[in-house]
């Protein structure tokens, strides 16, 4: 007993060594500067295409390596840190580069490098959050962020809420619950069946499936998910939501919220989102606005607009790991009426919150969040900011917004390309279409697109995604990058032609 128990304490103090830590953080660096010098200078693949079950394979792999050699002891040093390189490499090596100029995808940022270093000090140390004494300076920094931010979005000092969560989708359900538990009175405890027509909850007709999701986790059920109607430029139509919600009001449906996006996902639309305040103010409907790609606007003095009525939602939600630029997850959720702060949750946790002060309750944050322990998720946009300031944000937001437009102009000077809208911000949808293929019937020109962009994906050349418009597939870009460039976005143009060239010529 006391022989194992000795031995175990051995293999535990060689895992906890200080030392390992310096020589592995050393290689840590060595081998991130040089990957990220290398990648972003658009050298190498984008993706480091391998289906899924080699690297699953590869994976348990280094598994079974690391049981082969934990059962002969503890490694020393030198054998510690090269296995920590070989791991290491791996994930550079087989995944996919999101700081490469040629990622142009999903609205996943090349990450501020700094950023992670941030997340490293929190993550070595275990920095985690619940309630105030658990990590006092981690909630000190979310609290001065969200002030910051909920007033760099126009609400008023004193007069709102917010805290931070693990994405966009938590947080999107957050609010949801919150407008919920405000407007069907009592369904916290006594859940949300009742006499008479259902509960609706109104969203963006494109509004992101993370929407209707909350309604079915909310017990509301998707059936009572309605679709608000769109203009011509896929925004919320503000009459025809006015008219919308006085039909549901005369058929008796109690409204849990309008759900209105800044943007919204597909083509990256912003509503209106004064008109909708006002619309929503009218039938007294709480408004929740899904800004998680563009609340960074608010940062641009060019793009600001954009967001017009934000401040008069009354709840939002912003990711920061999308357009400003650090790692996932690092989502905020807002209350315009800081009263309604702990109406998403109504729990008795006796060994977690201590009566004895209830002054420091209102920085126990765990009163508010899904989580328990939560990641103290938000050190790398502080530490960012601190460093950078807000002039940082802005220029990303200027540079990837403006890029989006530059790029709608470069495909509507190309004969052989078709894009499917004007942007508003870094989001573009098109389609290629050469000649041979003008008078192909839809469907074909949707396998087209799709097709392509396997090609494209799987070469490495680029990362963009795919989309569909009227239930034809066709392409889409997020200039999330701002690493990329106007020459790269031509250099898409290029790959594009010539895998559709290859995919025409073997077709024949
Ligand atoms: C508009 C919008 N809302 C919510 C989400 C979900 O955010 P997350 O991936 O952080 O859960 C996304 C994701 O792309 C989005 O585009």
């Amino acid at each position: 007993m006391s022989d194992s128990f000795a031995t175990a304490r051995q293999r535990i103090t060689a895992a906890y060594d200080p030392r390992l830590l310096d020589v592995a953080g050393r290689k840590t660096i060595e081998l991130v500067v040089e990957h990220l010098t290398r990648i972003q200078a658009g050298n190498g693949k984008v993706l480091n295409w391998n289906p899924p079950a080699p690297n699953v394979a590869a994976a348990e792999e280094f598994l079974r390596g690391g049981d082969q050699a934990g059962a002969s002891g503890p490694p020393d040093l030198v054998t510690a840190q090269e296995r920590f390189a070989r791991l290491a490499s791996s994930i550079l090596e087989r995944g996919q580069n999101l700081h490469h100029p040629h990622y142009i995808g999903h609205q996943v940022p090349a990450s501020i490098p700094l950023a992670g270093l941030f997340d490293a000090v929190a993550s070595i140390t275990n920095q985690v959050m619940a309630i105030y004494e658990m990590g006092p300076w981690a909630t000190a920094v979310e609290t001065a962020l969200v002030q910051r931010l909920g007033m760099q979005v126009g609400l008023r000092a004193g007069e709102f809420a917010g805290h931070v969560t693990h994405g966009g989708s938590l947080a999107n359900l957050t609010a949801l619950l919150t407008a919920r538990n405000v407007v069907l009175g009592d369904s916290w405890d006594a859940g949300v069946r009742r006499e008479g027509p259902p509960p609706v909850l109104v969203v963006h007709a494109e509004a992101h499936y993370c929407l209707a999701r909350s309604a079915g986790i909310l017990g509301l059920g998707t059936r009572q998910v309605i679709k608000a109607e769109l203009d011509d430029r896929r925004r919320i139509d503000p009459q025809r939501l006015d008219a919308m919600l006085s039909d549901l009001k005369h058929k008796g449906h109690p409204i849990v919220a309008v759900a209105a996006c800044a943007c919204a996902t597909p083509i990256g639309a912003f509503d209106p989102l004064d008109d909708v305040a006002d619309v929503c103010q009218r039938h007294g409907v709480w408004l929740h606005v899904d800004a998680a790609h563009g609340g960074a606007a608010a940062f641009s003095d060019t793009h600001r607009g954009l967001l017009a009525g934000l401040e008069r939602a009354d709840s939002f939600i912003i990711d920061a790991h999308k357009m400003m630029f650090v790692p996932a997850l690092c989502a905020f959720v807002f209350y315009r009426n800081r009263a309604h702060r702990y109406e998403a949750f109504q729990q008795d946790a006796p060994y977690l919150f201590d009566p004895s002060t209830p002054d420091l309750a209102d920085f126990d944050l765990g009163l508010r969040t899904v989580e328990c322990t939560k990641r103290a998720a938000a050190y790398g946009l502080w530490g960012v900011w601190s460093i950078f300031g807000t002039q940082l944000f802005a220029d990303l937001v200027d540079l990837t917004f403006g890029l989006g437009r530059r790029f709608h102009e470069m495909l509507v000077a190309a004969p052989d390309f078709e894009p499917l809208h004007e942007p508003q911000c870094n989001i573009v949808v098109f389609r290629h279409v050469p000649a041979g293929l003008r008078e192909a019937p839809p469907e074909e020109l949707g396998r087209f697109q799709l097709m392509l962009r396997r090609r494209l994906i799987e070469s490495g050349r680029f990362y963009i995604v795919p989309t569909a418009k009227d239930g034809v597939a066709a392409l889409r870009v997020t200039i999330i990058n701002p690493l990329t460039t106007e020459a790269d976005l031509a250099e898409l143009l290029v790959a594009i032609r010539e895998a559709g060239a290859t995919e025409l010529s073997n077709a024949r």
